[in-house]
């Protein structure tokens, strides 16, 4: 039972009620994820409304994780989710170890279940870790590989330079960081849009609320990167109107997608030429070496 004149001696604003318990809002942000891990976690993820679905977009990714990875390696995966990754990954290559950090507690659950009914990721030795990715309970230079992928997105610029702080330690030296989906453009105009959404949310005192998309300069995405050896920037997808409008009315949002935005950026695509569209991309790629 919550004592309403306790209430005092809290910040204004600062929680949410939930069942007659008190959520400071950055954890309630975050235990968004555990709902959606329950209702539909493959569209949490990737998109996807089954696995099928995910399988197939996954493919692109897997191929290009393969290519910097050897077996025995340990992976540390940030955000690991429900595993989609491992899921796709594993039964082609056997690794040393992977670490799997993710603060939905219900995402991990997930993750051990599917992990738990197959012999061949079995034959990889996987460990669940319920935490955040900028305090990562694990030592300095202990992992071959870092993942992240469709993750720093979702935080606030600050939580995301913190992680790479702690991505920077855990890698041991020559070791490599593999960023996808995590850093898109802001010069365009969803970039313009999400960065007018930052500003609505700093007014609402909410900076730091976990889900609404940040968006990267090259320049913030290579400050990231300080100290590493090597860092490719790989401009990904093409958009040029955005594709959804996030202040509209979710009828009139789809009505904008599909019969505006979708063909347009489709058309634009095939008579944009080659030289030209990474000024469009979606978003960048990173591959980092320590
Ligand atoms: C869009 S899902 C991506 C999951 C997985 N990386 C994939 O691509 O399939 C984002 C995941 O990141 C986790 N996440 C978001 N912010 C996090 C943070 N600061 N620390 C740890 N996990 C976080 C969420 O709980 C969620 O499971």
């Amino acid at each position: 039972m919550i004592i309403e004149r306790l209430k005092d001696f809290l910040t204004p604003n600062s929680t949410v009620e939930k069942e007659g318990i008190l959520v400071a809002k950055e954890v309630a942000d975050k235990t968004v994820w555990d709902k959606l891990a329950d209702e539909n976690p493959t569209h949490a993820v990737i998109s996807a409304n089954d696995e099928e679905a995910a399988a197939k977009k996954s493919v692109n990714q897997i191929t290009d994780i393969k290519q910097h990875i050897k077996p025995g390696d340990v992976l540390l995966d940030c955000g690991a989710g429900y595993g989609r990754v491992a899921k796709y990954l594993l039964p082609e290559v056997e690794l040393g170890g992977y670490l799997a950090v993710d603060s939905a507690y219900q995402m991990l659950a997930l993750f051990k279940q599917w992990y738990q009914k197959s012999d061949t990721e079995q034959q990889t030795p996987l460990l669940l870790i319920n935490a955040d990715i900028h305090t990562l309970p694990l030592k300095d230079s202990s992992v071959d590989v870092v993942i992240v992928c469709a993750v720093f997105l979702h935080n606030h610029k600050s939580v995301v330079e913190k992680a790479m702080l702690e991505i920077k330690r855990v890698v041991k030296p020559g070791g490599k960081v593999l960023i996808y989906s995590s850093f898109p453009r802001a010069m365009t105009f969803m970039g313009l849009q999400g960065m007018a959404y930052q500003v609505l949310l700093n007014l609402m005192g909410r900076p730091f609320k976990n889900g609404p998309v940040r968006y990267y300069r090259r320049s913030e995405i290579m400050h990231l990167f300080d100290n590493f050896t090597e860092v490719e920037l790989c401009p990904i997808g093409y958009n040029f109107l955005p594709k959804t409008l996030i202040f509209l009315p979710k009828p009139l949002e789809v009505v904008w997608r599909r019969g505006l935005a979708n063909p347009i950026n489709s058309l634009l695509e095939k008579i944009t030429p080659a030289r030209l569209k990474p000024y469009f991309a979606v978003h960048y790629d990173v591959v980092a070496t320590k």
